[in-house]
C-alpha cells in the first residue's frame, strides 16, 4: 500500500511540473511554430518574408507603446500582409503569444 502512495504522489508532482511548465511555455511556442517565419525568433522581421512583406520590429518605438489590445486585435484581424489567426489559434493562445511578443520588446 506504502508503496503506491508514493508511485501516486510522485506521478502527481511530476505531471504538475510538465503542466506548469507548458502553461509557461506555451506563447513562446505559439510564436515559434507560427510566427518566426515573418517575425524572426528575436521579433526583428528579419527574416527574408518579414522583410519582403515589411514587418517593423517589435521593439520599434510605436509597437512599444502600442496597447495588447492593439497588438491582439492585429494578430486576430491579420494587417496589411499579416495573416489573420482568428479561429486559427485561440483567444488564450493570442493573448500568450502576445505576452510573449512583449518579452522580445526589452
Ligand atoms: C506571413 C508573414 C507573417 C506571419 C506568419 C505573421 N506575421 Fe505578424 N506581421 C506581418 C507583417 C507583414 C506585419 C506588418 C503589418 C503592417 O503593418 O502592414 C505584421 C505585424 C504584426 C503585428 C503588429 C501590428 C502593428 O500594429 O503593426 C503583430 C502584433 C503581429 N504581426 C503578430 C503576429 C503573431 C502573434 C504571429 C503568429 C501567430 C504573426 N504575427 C505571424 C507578417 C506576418
Amino acid at each position: 500500500m506504502k508503496k503506491v502512495t508514493w508511485t501516486w504522489i510522485v506521478v502527481s508532482v511530476i505531471s504538475a511540473f510538465g503542466s506548469t511548465t507548458a502553461l509557461a511555455q506555451s506563447g513562446a511556442d505559439t510564436y515559434k511554430a507560427k510566427c518566426v517565419s515573418c517575425h524572426a525568433a528575436d521579433g526583428s522581421g528579419s527574416t527574408p518574408a518579414g522583410k519582403s512583406m515589411k514587418a517593423l520590429p517589435f521593439n520599434s518605438p510605436e509597437l512599444v507603446k502600442a496597447s495588447d489590445d492593439d497588438l491582439i486585435a492585429a494578430t486576430k484581424n491579420g494587417k496589411g500582409k499579416m495573416p489573420a489567426y482568428k479561429g486559427k489559434l485561440t483567444d488564450a493562445q493570442i493573448k500568450d503569444v502576445v505576452a510573449y511578443i512583449r518579452t522580445l520588446q526589452k
